[in-house]
């Protein structure tokens, strides 16, 4: 008899973007002639750079011929081209060193935050923010590394840390331990961003705990304060207790090409039960060449094109047309009267629900009235009710023709 893993089925029925898509149907199914726009999920919108198209042509045509062609990628962990031009221009130009062992080209930072899961003791005790992003805590449900429902969509054996508009959505260091630690920042859902002192405090708590800290860094490149840090490298002996997730989803525009990595520093340290040290990096190289056969190298060399001065400049236009859309947004809500955090240093704007009006109540005012679909706070945790997230990868057209029709259902 083939037992299943029980763990899936404490898993929470209609996870929140299949619930959107199923209101957002039933109202398109009577309503046929409304144009609904969607500011909702987080895909982008804008093309691939040009660069990035040009070197994956020249990459295909290299595939055509005998002398050029390339199969499995040996070292397992990406090719040195891009893993070096990461170091370089993700890490050195922010005065960190990341030698390139350290660097794994991974299809994603969805299944890297994930998988990484597999290198720790089912023991151990996760912290998360509330409200956050939903694939840190249902991928832990699967593997079983948390309890069962405990009510609002929370799980036991999983230690929540409200991020409030009173904490400035920066969760503080919890009073009990947790060994691993899920933080992401520029943050989805809420558009925050955590200082160098903030980050300092959590670095310390890690040492002080032993723990690991899961810092998925995946909307970085929307930084523009300067003094805003971009890895939580930055800070001061984060090596020995954090590994760093990244991706080229939402700084390049790869959500459907597939092309991301995560540092493992080879300074970071976890346990035996005996107590005795283990280096993470080893690990997880052994078991991303176990699991994992590579990234395509078309994919690799599209990727490595973004660090070409071309590249630079072209994707730092598309995050601009988006973080332009993201201050229209804000704006405009604002001159409505809505209350709005992030959308500064992040494409996400987290939007305070009017007074008595529910996360899903107000998403189903806005599709109904508006014909706008945006992603209720309450989908992301317990803290996330009160707040609607609305996402700034829109089409500027569509941005600005849906924030007339907000305006309108205002008057
Ligand atoms: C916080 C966060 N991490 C990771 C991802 C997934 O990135 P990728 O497309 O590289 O899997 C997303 C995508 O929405 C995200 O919001």
């Amino acid at each position: 008899m083939a037992i299943v893993n029980e763990n899936f089925l404490k898993l929470q029925a209609g996870y929140l973007f299949p619930e959107i898509g199923k209101r957002r149907r039933a109202f398109q199914q009577t309503h046929p002639e409304a144009k609904i726009i969607s500011m909702g999920i987080g895909d982008v919108t804008q093309p691939l750079a040009p660069a990035v198209i040009e070197a994956m042509h020249k990459a295909v045509d290299e595939m055509a011929k005998k002398e050029t062609f390339h199969g499995y990628d040996d070292s397992g962990i990406g090719y040195a081209f891009l893993r070096e031009a990461i170091a370089k221009n993700d890490y050195k130009t922010r005065g960190v060193n990341i030698d390139i062992d350290e660097i794994f080209i991974s299809d994603g930072a969805k299944s890297d935050t994930a998988n990484i899961q597999e290198l720790f003791g089912l023991d151990n005790i996760i912290a998360v923010a509330d409200p956050v992003y939903p694939v840190y805590v249902d991928t832990n449900v699967m593997a079983g590394r948390t309890g069962a429902v405990a009510g609002q969509g929370t799980y036991l054996k999983i230690i929540y840390m409200p991020a409030t508009a009173e904490n400035g959505f920066i969760p503080d260091v919890p009073s009990q331990r947790a060994d691993m630690i899920y933080l992401c920042f520029p943050n989805n859902p809420t558009g925050a961003v955590a200082s160098k002192d903030q980050l300092k405090k959590w670095v310390d708590y890690a040492k002080e705990n032993k723990s690991v800290i899961l810092f998925d860094a995946a909307y970085e490149a929307y930084i523009s304060d300067s003094k805003i840090p971009h890895s939580i490298y930055e800070i001061e002996g984060a090596k020995e207790v954090a590994i760093e997730f990244r991706s080229f989803s939402k700084t390049a525009g790869f959500t459907g090409v597939r092309c991301a990595f995560t540092v493992v520093p080879k300074e970071l340290r976890t346990y035996t039960r005996a107590g005795q040290s283990v280096a993470l990096n080893p690990l997880w190289n052994r078991r991303h060449c176990t699991k994992f056969n590579g990234v395509s190298y078309i994919t690799q060399v599209g990727a490595a094109a973004i660090y070409c001065d071309e590249g630079k400049k072209q994707v730092r236009q598309t995050i601009d047309i988006y973080m332009n859309n993201a201050k229209t947004i804000r704006e405009s809500l604002s001159s409505f009267g809505y209350k709005v955090y992030g959308g500064v240093n992040a494409p996400y704007i987290w939007v305070k629900t009017p007074e008595g009006i529910g996360s899903w109540q107000f998403f189903d005012l806005l599709l109904n009235k508006a014909h706008v679909v945006t992603t209720p706070g309450a989908g992301f945790g317990p803290a996330g009710e009160g707040y609607v997230r609305l996402t700034a990868f829109g089409n500027p057209s569509d941005v600005n023709e849906a924030l007339q029709r907000i305006k309108a259902i205002n008057k």
